[in-house]
This record gives C-alpha cells, sequence and structure tokens, in this order.
C-alpha cells in the first residue's frame, strides 16, 4: 500500500476553540480542509511511532467520511494501531475511557457536541490527549500553527475500510481494530455504580426514560438500562443514531428535549427522566414535577457520591465552572472538602483530575462527571442518580427538595443571545469591564452591588493564567450575574448571562423561578445595556 504526499494550501480558519474545530459541514467539505486538519493534529503527536490511537464520533453528517481519511492519514504517518468504534461511533466520554484503558497516546473525537447535525448542521474535530481529556492550550495552539504552515499531507492510498464488523485488519503497517463502542465504558460502569442495587430497583418496579435524541447515546443506554438492569423495553427514546439527529437540536434541556420535559411534568411521569446530547457528555435530570438544575444536580451528586462503590472513600474535592450556581460550593463547605471554581470548559477540569484534588467536577451547562474519565459524562450522572435512588429508596423529588431543606435553593437561569453581531458583542464586554471598579456599592434596581471583576484563574496545579473569562457582579441581596461570550458558536457571537438567587428560607424554597429571578434579570439587562446593543429585547433561550 502506498503512501502518497499531497501538496496542500493552507486555511487560515481552522483554529480549534474550547471544543476542538467546529463549523459548519460545507466548511469541513471544502479540498483538503480535513485532510489538512487531521495533518496538522498528527504533526502535533510527536511521540506517534508505534503509538495506538483512539478515534470515534458522535455518528453526525461526515463521520463516517472522515473517520476514512483519517484512517488513512494515520496509516501514513506512523501510528501502529488505531481503535475506532464500530460504525465509527464512541461517545465522547467513552473515548476517554478507551484513550485511558488502552494507554493510547490520544484520540480524535469527531463532534460538534449538542449543535444540530445533517448537510446543513455542524460538524467538528477535536484532539484529546494521553490522558483522555480534551488537548490543552499549549497543545492546540500548536495545532493551529501547523495548520497556517503546512504545505503537504501523507495518506495511503487505499479503499474504505469496513467500519462496521468488530476485528482487526490492516491498513498498510497500520492495525484498525474495529471494537464494541460500548464495552470497555460498560465495564468502568460496572466497577464504579452499584449494578446490584439498580438492577433490583427496576425489578422493583422502578420506571424511567432516557431520550438519547437520536445521537450517540442510544446504543450505550440501551446496553446498560435496558440490557443489564432489565428496564422494560422502550425506556430508552430516540436510540437509534441517525446523521442529522431526526432533524433535532440534541442539546439536553427543556427547550430541545421537550417532549421527555413535558412527560415528566405530566400525571403519566415515570420516576426519572434523563437525556444526554448528541456525544453523549452532557445530562438532563428531570424528576417527576421537578426540573432539576444542573447545577443542583452537581451538588446533589457531590452530597450522595459515597453511596456508588466508585467513590465510597469519600470526594478528595470538588470543582464548578465558575459560571455555575454555588450550590456545590455549599456541599464541599459541609464535607469540609475544597471546592475549586475554573472557567468554563471541561479542559480546565483536567489539571485537578489528574492531580487528584477534585474527584467530582461539574457545569451549569449540563456537564457533570468525575475522576473515572477526562471529560464529562452524561450517561455515568444518570447512572450515579440511579444509584442514589436505588441506596436510599427515595424518589428523586424527594431527594431534590430534601437537598434544598438542608442547603437551601440557589434559583438559576441562563439567557443565550445567539447568533448576535460579533462586533456589538465586543463591545458590550468592553462597556461592562470599563464599569468594573466603579460598580461595588452602587445601587441598581432595589439590590446592591457587592464586587464586581472579570474572572481570572490561576490554575493550582501548574501556575498557569487564564484572563478574562466572564464579567461576574454579585449582589449584597445573595444574587449573581455572570457576563461571557461563548467559545463554541459557529456564526456571529452568542452572549450569555446566568442569573442567579440563593433563597434559604423555609418558605422561600418552593416559588416560580422566573419571580425570584425577575428583578435580577431585569438589573442584569441594564448593566449591560443588552438590548440597546445588541438589539435584541429577548435571549433566544431561556434555561
Ligand atoms: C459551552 C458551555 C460550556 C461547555 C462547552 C462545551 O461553552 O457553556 O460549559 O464546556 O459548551 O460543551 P460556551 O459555548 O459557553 O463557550
Ligand atoms: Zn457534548
Amino acid at each position: 500500500m502506498s503512501v502518497t504526499t499531497v501538496p496542500t494550501t493552507p486555511y487560515d480558519d481552522q483554529k480549534p476553540g474550547t471544543s476542538g474545530l467546529r463549523k459548519k459541514v460545507p466548511v469541513f467539505q471544502q479540498a483538503r480542509y480535513v485532510e489538512n486538519f487531521v495533518q496538522a493534529i498528527v504533526d502535533c503527536i510527536p511521540d506517534r511511532a508505534g503509538r495506538t490511537l483512539v478515534l470515534g464520533g458522535d455518528g453526525r453528517f461526515l463521520n463516517r467520511a472522515v473517520v476514512q481519511i483519517t484512517l488513512k492519514i494515520a496509516a501514513a504517518n506512523g501510528f501502529a494501531r488505531v481503535l475506532v468504534g464500530r460504525g465509527g461511533l464512541l461517545s465522547t466520554p467513552a473515548a476517554s475511557c478507551v484513550i485511558r484503558k488502552h494507554g493510547a497516546v490520544g484520540g480524535i473525537i469527531l463532534s460538534a457536541s449538542h449543535n444540530p447535525g445533517g448537510p446543513d448542521g455542524d460538524f467538528g474535530i477535536k484532539y484529546n490527549t494521553a490522558n483522555g481529556g480534551p488537548a490543552p492550550e499549549g497543545v492546540t495552539a500548536a495545532i493551529y500553527a501547523r495548520t497556517r504552515s503546512l504545505t503537504e499531507y501523507r495518506i495511503v492510498e487505499a479503499p474504505d475500510l469496513d467500519l462496521d464488523t468488530l476485528g482487526e485488519t490492516r491498513l498498510g503497517d497500520m492495525v484498525v481494530a474495529v471494537i464494541d463502542p460500548v464495552a470497555d465504558y460498560l465495564a468502568l460502569m460496572h466497577d464504579l455504580i452499584d449494578f446490584d442495587a439498580i438492577t433490583r430497583l427496576f425489578a422493583g418496579g422502578f420506571r424511567m426514560r432516557f431520550d438519547a435524541m437520536s445521537a450517540v447515546t442510544g446504543p450505550y443506554a440501551t446496553a446498560i438500562l435496558e440490557g443489564v438492569f432489565g428496564a422494560e423495553a422502550g425506556t430508552v427514546l430516540n436510540g437509534t443514531p441517525r446523521e442529522d439527529f431526526g432533524g433535532h437540536h440534541p442539546d439536553p434541556n427543556p427547550v430541545h428535549a421537550h417532549e421527555l420535559y413535558d412527560l415528566m411534568l405530566s400525571a403519566r411521569a415515570p420516576n426519572l427522566g434523563a437525556a444526554s446530547d448528541g456525544d453523549g457528555d452532557r445530562n438532563m435530570i428531570v424528576a417527576p414535577g421537578l426540573f432539576v438544575t444542573p447545577s443542583d444536580s452537581l451538588a446533589i451528586l457531590a452530597a450522595y457520591a459515597h453511596l456508588a462503590p466508585g467513590y465510597a472513600k469519600g470526594l478528595s474535592g470538588v470543582a464548578r465552572s465558575m459560571p455555575t450556581s454555588r450550590a456545590l460550593d455549599r456541599v464541599a463547605a459541609s464535607l469540609g472538602i475544597p471546592a475549586y471554581e475554573t472557567p468554563t470548559g471541561w479542559k480546565f477540569f483536567g489539571n485537578l483530575l489528574d492531580a487528584g484534588l477534585i474527584t467530582l467536577c461539574g457545569e451549569e451547562s449540563a456537564g457533570t462527571g468525575s475522576n473515572h474519565v477526562r471529560e464529562k459524562d452524561g450517561l455515568w450522572a444518570v447512572l450515579i442518580w440511579l444509584n442514589i435512588l436505588a441506596v436510599t429508596g427515595r424518589p428523586a423529588q424527594d431527594v431534590v427538595r430534601g437537598h434544598w431543606a438542608t442547603f437551601g435553593r440557589d434559583y438559576y437561569t441562563r439567557h443565550d443571545y445567539e447568533e448576535i453581531d460579533a462586533e456589538a458583542a465586543g463591545r458590550l464586554m468592553d462597556g461592562l469591564r470599563a464599569k468594573l471598579a466603579g460598580l461595588p456599592g452602587t445601587r441598581l434596581g432595589g439590590l446592591t452591588v457587592a464586587a464586581a471583576d472579570d474572572f481570572r484563574y490561576v490554575d493550582p496545579v501548574d501556575g498557569s493564567v487564564t484572563e478574562q473569562q466572564g464579567v461576574r457582579v454579585t449582589f449584597a441581596e445573595d444574587a449573581r450575574v455572570v457576563y461571557r461570550l461563548s467559545g463554541t458558536g459557529t456564526a456571529g457571537a452568542t452572549l450569555r448571562v446566568y442569573i442567579e438567587r440563593y433563597e434559604s428560607a423555609p418558605d422561600r424554597l418552593e416559588l416560580p423561578v422566573a419571580d425570584v429571578l425577575a428583578p435580577v434579570v431585569a438589573v442584569a439587562g441594564e448593566l449591560a445595556d443588552i438590548a440597546a446593543l445588541t438589539g435584541r429585547s429577548e435571549p433566544s433561550v431561556i434555561t
């Protein structure tokens, strides 16, 4: 089999963001676009000779084609072996698990997470390093620099491989092993979670619905929930991965998973509702009649994690992204363990996890995870919830209400202004930054500013500094507003405004969220002059 060196010219827009290179499908369909980027990644893996690479994606449109190209480029660049999920599938957490378990040098994950798929949708390519986590800043910067200087790529000329049959084949000097995408992940979950207790829970009549949103978690959830635990057939909804996610937006929130959400709020609700996103790293949890915010879910998991065998010794520490509500901090304080606050994006948890400073971490954007892999893990969160319900014997809604009774409640909402003009978004953030110093002590719509800053993170492990990670304004009335621009959008800019308020009085734990937050929302809009600067009177998405 011959290796061909193909001359190429660089593209100048291949800068990986927090979650890899994410663009519209037609961008990836340009001549040599995928080849260039994959070669740039490979060039930044200097120790690749004789090593194993992991490869798979969330099954969206282009997944199979890009798997084929990546295999051929890998074969021409000295890897000994590629482990690829059957059908080209691997959920993001499963890819992280496989990288770690097999001592791979890294992995290439094809996904645009919760963004829509299909010919007009989004696609993405992400590189994870040997610890199983997203490539750190230094590596993504090197990849970007390489994309700008590339003059050729190397590829083997060969017919496409059969991705649907388990087993090994050769591509030039390289072995391609098509693996069961679920097996390693299932074994890991078996080590961490009390499978017997959950099996008994389902045998006792417990019912749930898991919405896989026609994305990658279908095979995982079906194998574990229906296959291992014996949950009734039909427990997993939309369980077949589709290239366009059935035309849906595979983002597990009350807007995009509204069928599940509506079911859970109806009289026909089963005992638990859950969903995961395109690539399987996010989760949504809904108790009968009660949506569990991701920030609350994270705090509850931290409070009860010791009930799962993998966490029986307790947690070394916990971490949350800065915009995530402070509910987690209250649990950490009661457990007497440290709580870290990191910038948005999973990669910031990696150092803390690798150093053993934390066991559990999460983000308000429906990501929760632990030291078992180096990505957030949607199905894992659902399994921990099941473990908690099985061991305590309490209904999910009681667990949530009990949590509020003990710790108080952090009312929380996020307002997204999507596809706004990028320059206007920049002006809005600059305007806020210019005001920060003068804010403390100011009265705004009945609230008093206690502190205001632009979040700056100093990594406790390597001392690296990350600036401008979001403007945060806290109020003396136990309220907080955070503003930041999304790093994952593919069109224009997205402004995210995170709004929260803490209440602990027993008669203030079950108020309508919108009512509690209304004054804070009003102040948030006024302070940043959102309507005038973005031309939007309402957010595009409220979660
Ligand atoms: C969003 C979420 C963030 C998450 C990231 C990747 O990033 O807010 O928590 O880590 O997606 O899933 P953003 O678009 O806000 O930059
Ligand atoms: Zn995702």
